[in-house]
């Protein structure tokens, strides 16, 4: 069968690692980079170490606008999707480059296998979440990564084609973390003591773009180091808010904080599984944390993967929704008290969604 994969940004680069190269045992593959993320550590490190094969096309889309990355996106992808003229198009996860390539396929008629479908935080005015909605309800093949994923495609009349596979992420983070014991030497480049630090990433639209949240999460981070010594690797997009808002030198000033360019997977494997608590609003390292039985302090108004905060391994500010802003001393206050409840359960699957997503690509063929 000829599928054609398209990936855009840092998550999916991952999430198509183990896949990828167990689906080019038995089809054709083709891989389209959409060029949303380009910067060498938020791109080409993660194909170079997690072998992901090299994308057969480049798109160079770039930043911009939600409208106009989409929409360049849908306009190279449709001459791709016309002259590749594949049996099914794979999408991993929730960004634009998914949208786009959602949108593009369905109106060409080309069905569409959508990795991590289902996942929902009940909030139209996250971005991710349109791109999710949209792109389950034009799929062929729903993966659900977990239960609760399943039963709110369910809620949302989606029941054929709907496969409860396990996660993908878990899949890697079993499979590389014996490599990124091997290979990282993250800890030693960072002096960093295993439980001893505490790891941030921070990125999403309303915790970057809206000043005062990021000056209220900034600040929580410069109070806390007085205590605690805390690793940020920064995402690009949250390097220049915090340079146009004069919050960086403060950060980088700071000894006990290392602000950092972002990692590739396997040095934030490492740092991850040895880190003390982790604070974020990224749904990947959320997940993560869970796998990692590591605290996560969650720096949003919901999570897409409430059966980590069910479990009580993570807890969400749910509160700054309605133009409400993030507080400095409620996080402060957060990070200082929050303790899990140590309860794990294999909501995310065995560690083999890969294998089963394969399974049933190879019977719709
Ligand atoms: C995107 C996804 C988000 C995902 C995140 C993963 C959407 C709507 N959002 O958000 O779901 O969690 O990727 O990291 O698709 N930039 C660079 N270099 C790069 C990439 C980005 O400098 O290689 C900067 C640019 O200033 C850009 C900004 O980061 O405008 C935001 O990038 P963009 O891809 O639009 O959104 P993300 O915040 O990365
Ligand atoms: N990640 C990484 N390096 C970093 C920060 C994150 O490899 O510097 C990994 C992280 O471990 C997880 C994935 O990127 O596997 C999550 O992606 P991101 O936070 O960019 O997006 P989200 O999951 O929020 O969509």
């Amino acid at each position: 069968m000829k599928i054609v994969t398209v990936l855009g940004a840092r998550p999916q680069f991952i999430k198509a690692a183990l896949l990828s190269n167990k689906l080019r045992k038995r089809n054709h593959e083709i891989i389209i980079h959409t060029g949303q993320h380009y910067d060498i550590e938020m791109s080409d490190i993660f194909f170079k170490e997690m072998s992901i094969p090299a994308p057969d096309y480049n798109l160079d889309v770039g930043s911009g606008s939600h409208a106009y990355q989409t929409a360049e996106m849908m306009i190279k992808l449709e001459k791709l999707f016309i002259s590749e003229n594949p049996h099914l198009i794979l999408l991993y996860g929730d960004t634009n480059s998914t949208l786009a390539a959602a949108i593009t396929a369905a109106k060409l008629q080309i069905p569409i296998a959508h990795v991590e479908a289902g996942p929902r935080m009940f909030d139209k005015t996250v971005p991710e979440e349109i791109n999710r909605i949209i792109t389950d309800h034009l799929s062929t093949l729903l993966f659900a990564p977990t239960p609760k994923s399943k039963e709110n495609l369910e809620k949302e009349g989606l029941k054929e084609g709907v496969y409860l596979s396990g996660d993908v992420m878990l899949d890697l983070f079993k499979y590389f973390s014996q490599n990124a014991n091997r290979n990282s030497k993250i800890l030693e480049k960072l002096g960093l003591k295993e439980k001893n630090y505490i790891l941030t990433t921070v990125h999403r639209a309303r915790n970057t773009n809206i000043k005062e949240n990021l000056k209220a999460i900034i600040g929580a981070f410069l109070e806390i180091s007085a205590e605690e010594k805390l690793v940020f690797p920064v995402h690009p997009r949250t390097e220049k808010y915090l340079k146009d808002y004069g919050l960086y030198n403060a950060l980088n000033e700071n000894l006990n904080i290392e602000i950092i360019k972002p990692v590739g997977y396997l040095d934030m494997n490492i740092l991850t599984r040895n880190s003390k608590k982790i604070v974020t609003d990224s749904g990947g390292l959320q997940k993560e944390a869970y796998f990692a039985q590591v605290p996560c302090i969650t720096l949003d108004t919901s999570t897409g993967w409430p059966e980590t905060v069910d479990n009580g391994w993570n807890i969400i500010f749910e509160e700054y929704k309605n133009k409400e802003f993030i507080k400095k001393d409620k996080i402060i206050e957060t990070i200082r008290s929050f303790k899990p409840k140590g309860k794990y359960s294999d909501v995310f699957g065995d560690g083999k969604a890969s294998q089963k997503i394969c399974k049933i690509i190879k019977n719709y063929n």
